[in-house]
């Protein structure tokens, strides 16, 4: 993987550019520990005013799945990094793109292709690694689900191989399940594709994202790999509502969660932050998904270590040194919109920051809806569960309000 030698100053012709598909809050903090660096941002999404777009040095509106619309930009801007924020894009191109040398994706054009589709990562962690999962099947067809959740029994998983948060999933308790989750899947698949996968619900104790970053050890000059302390989160309909860090581990599970997560991050391969999925039973561990980019649960990074996941990515992007240093225990909760609005305001800033050793962040997302992550509180304490309860407390207090 390419890197820098010098970072070129940033709207200048000699600039060191990365180019941001997707502009979202994680975007954002990615945009930002990029302009610290005197890094020039080009950040790109499918509407305006996206989040990063606000901090960007420049900003675009294109179709992400459109190969030819990122080519043309690509070859426009000519960035030296394409850091990819979503899964939906068009991952084929990038692998020309990679493959021409026009620009260095992150952390691989393979591993983003690989990672878009649950098939791709789910065959190379589970068959070509050796990795623990859930025992699974892929169908395309209603015939083919029902066999598949008969021979996996139930209570099972359903998802599409190309969706996100949640949407089209849902876990079957019983066979009288079985059309109601197929529609819904079926309609919360990304793209016109029947295909899922249908998983044995895991009866994990709990679950976890392992930040995983690989970067250049300056001791050696190698590719190396860092582990974050793992981070306890809760999700709801597919959703992250709150998450925490340290998650207090087993010597054990934490040592196995490492070996997976230094696994599959190695497959992966190239540099960067990976938001490791794992669930975890007793001393066992088993990998669920992986996102090579950070991940939204890791939001609690901003407050709880030296260097958030974001400034960690930028870095090892650069191929910089990372630290991964906890400070403080804490913890995060999400600000939802609960209302469907363009234009929103938020009040009860004050009373929320208020509470001990907390801060806030507000996407300005231009529209709002009930269910949309519209900001993040953030909070530190003597240890997680208090630090739970003051982020709990913080984010109760701020309310998003329709325009007049
Ligand atoms: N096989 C499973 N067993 C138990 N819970 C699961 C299983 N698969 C998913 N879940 C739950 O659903 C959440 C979302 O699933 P995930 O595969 O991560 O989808 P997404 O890509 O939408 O994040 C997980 O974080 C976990 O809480
Ligand atoms: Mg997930």
């Amino acid at each position: 993987m390419y890197v820098p030698e010098k970072i070129g100053t940033a709207l200048s012709p000699n600039a060191t550019k990365v180019m941001l598909l997707g502009s979202g809050e994680l975007g954002k903090e990615v945009a930002i520990a990029f302009q610290r660096l005197g890094v020039e941002v080009h950040a790109v999404d499918r509407y305006e005013h996206a989040p990063a777009h606000q901090v960007a040095h420049f900003a675009y509106v294109i179709n992400m799945s459109d190969p030819a619309e990122i080519r043309r930009l690509v070859t426009e801007v000519k960035p030296d990094f394409v850091i990819p924020e979503i899964e939906a894009l068009a991952t084929d191109e990038l692998l020309k793109i990679e493959e021409e040398g026009l620009a260095t994706v992150v952390p691989t054009a393979r591993a983003t292709k690989l990672t878009m589709n649950r098939e791709g990562i789910r065959r190379l962690a589970a068959e070509e690694l050796g990795l623990p999962t859930s025992n699974y099947e892929f169908c395309s067809t209603f015939e083919e689900f029902e066999a598949a959740a008969t021979k996996l029994g139930y209570p099972n998983v359903v998802k599409p191989v190309m969706s996100s948060s949640g949407k089209g999933q849902s876990v079957l308790k019983s066979p009288e399940d079985l059309h109601k989750a197929w529609d819904y899947a079926m309609s919360g698949a990304r793209v016109s594709n029947a295909r899922v996968i249908v998983e044995q619900f895991v009866e994990f104790d709990y679950e976890i994202t392992l930040l995983t970053v690989r970067s250049i050890d300056p001791t050696t000059g190698k590719d190396a790999t860092w582990f974050c302390e793992p981070i306890g989160h809760r999700q709801e309909d597919g959703d992250y509502v709150e998450s925490w860090q340290p998650m207090a581990m087993t010597p054990r599970a934490l040592e196995n969660a490492r070996s997976v997560a230094a696994r599959v991050t190695n497959a992966l391969g190239g540099r960067g932050v990976f938001g490791v999925e794992l669930f975890v039973s007793g001393d066992d561990v088993y990998f669920s998904e992986v996102s090579p980019r950070p991940h939204d649960t890791g939001l609690v990074t901003l407050g709880t270590q030296r260097f958030s996941e974001f400034e960690l990515h930028a870095k090892a992007i650069l191929g910089l040194p990372v630290d991964v240093t906890l400070v403080s225990p804490g913890a995060s909760a999400v600000v939802y919109g609960g209302v469907d609005a363009v234009g929103v305001s938020y009040s009860g800033l004050a009373e929320a920051l208020a509470v001990a050793e907390t801060d806030v962040r507000i996407f300005a997302k231009p529209e709002a809806f009930t269910k949309r992550r519209m900001g993040v509180v953030f909070s530190t304490a003597e240890n997680v569960s208090a630090a739970r309860d003051r982020a709990t407390l913080a984010a109760a207090a701020i309310k998003v309000h329709p325009a007049e």
